[in-house]
């Protein structure tokens, strides 16, 4: 059994609304003490007014929030044991950079000594104890977000909110940062919530990841079950790429399913399925298999043709007209490629085709929202 004080926040059915829109519409979520769990989503889906109801700078409209297993609600944010890590790192210019860190534990009143060992410590840990006595404006922008980083865990809180912290850095600072962030808390062992619209910043960092779209959370789970095992289209587009089908189910049994989705054989996946249903059917790029000179079709083995052939490095990507019209993006390692595959021109007619653990049944089309001329959709998040 669990109760509420294995969790360092909870959200029960809170509801953020500004005027019309439900920035955050009915959430409950539970955060595990230690965790570092990942708000993931795109734009306007509401990351940040979610990480503002924990801080309290915002309050919600309806359900309960709990902080430490304690009701949170019109507490301050000043008496909440949380602090917060902002893209901007908003240091202070003229203080030193031990000075930025130690600010915090003056206004709690702490001697100066002990501010000191305390500050030099949090330096330590960032890897910038040798800067303690250089301005803000001496730093790169990597180090300056470590100040900041510093700066709040000096405060030792109970959880530690972080909102985009690298969004401003380039990409191999960024790199660096996440693994600098994920070794930092680790040793720290503080709950860090954590917000990004990176997928690949969720999925590296995160021990779980709650995938937000529309201010509700669509899944919570681990980042190989997000991969793996997305349970909505939202979910399956937004992380990685996926290639999406949309058929009726013409067989369900046995833990196993068939789908009709009009490319000339059955497509064929591993669990449950509602019969004669129409669902939208998932494919990673990675899991099909393009074979040259080859008319042998079947079940997940479909007759098609090469539309483009892109190389990107160790890979190759090819773009794939199936019978039904519908085009889909197939992945090759080329390290692990027959050579045959390397000499696949656009118009060569190949065959994809694909392990029958490799289709994810992404639930029922809402026959109010599909367009019935869309039988199938490719979609790239990068
Ligand atoms: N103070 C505010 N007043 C009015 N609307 C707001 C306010 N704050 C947020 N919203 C709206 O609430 C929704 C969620 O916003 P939020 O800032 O939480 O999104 P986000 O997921 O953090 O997005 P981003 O990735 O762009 O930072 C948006 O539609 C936004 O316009
Ligand atoms: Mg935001």
């Amino acid at each position: 059994m669990t109760d509420a004080n294995d969790f360092d926040v909870e959200f029960r059915g809170i509801t953020k609304r500004f005027g019309d829109v439900a920035a955050v519409n009915n959430v409950t979520l539970q955060v595990r003490k230690g965790e570092f769990l990942s708000l993931l989503g795109p734009s306007g889906c509401g990351k940040t007014t979610s990480l503002r109801m924990i801080a309290g700078f915002e309050q919600p409209d309806e359900g309960e929030l709990l902080i430490g297993g304690k009701d949170a609600v019109g507490v301050p944010p000043y008496k909440r044991d949380v602090n917060t890590v902002f893209q901007s790192y908003a240091l202070f210019p003229h203080k030193s950079i031990i000075d930025n860190v130690a600010f915090g534990l003056k206004q709690r009143g702490e001697g100066k000594a002990e501010r000191r060992a305390k500050a030099t410590e949090a330096l330590e840990l960032v890897q910038l104890s040798h800067r303690a006595d250089d301005r803000p404006t001496m730093l790169s922008g990597g180090q300056q977000q470590r100040v900041a980083l510093a700066r709040a865990l000096v405060m030792n809180p109970r959880v530690l909110l972080l909102d985009e912290p690298l969004g401003a850095l380039d990409l191999k600072l960024r790199k660096e940062m996440q693994f600098e962030l994920k070794r930092i808390q680790e040793h720290v062992g503080i709950t860090f919530v954590y917000v990004t619209h990176d997928q690949e910043e969720a999925l590296s960092m995160s021990d779980r990841i709650a995938v937000m779209s529309n201010g509700v959370i669509e899944q919570l789970d681990e980042p190989r079950a997000i991969y793996d095992n997305p349970k909505t289209a939202f979910v399956a587009g937004f992380i990685g790429e996926m290639n999406f089908l949309t058929g009726t189910v013409t067989s369900a049994n046995d833990g196993h399913w068939t789908v009709d989705a009009g490319v000339g054989v059955p497509v064929q996946g591993f669990g449950a399925a509602p019969l004669n249903e129409k669902v939208r059917v998932g494919l990673r790029p990675e899991r099909l298999v393009v074979t040259p000179n080859s008319d042998e079709t079947g079940t997940n083995r479909v007759l098609s043709t090469v539309l483009s052939k892109m190389y990107l490095g160790d890979q190759i990507q090819f773009v794939v007209t199936l019978p039904s019209g519908a085009t889909v993006i197939a992945i090759e390692q080329r390290a692990s490629v027959d050579p045959a595959t390397d000499n696949i021109k656009p118009g060569d007619r190949v065959t994809v085709s694909w392990d029958a653990h490799a289709p994810l049944l992404l639930g029922i089309v809402d026959a109010d929202k599909s367009n019935s001329t869309d039988t199938s959709t490719t979609k790239e998040t990068r």
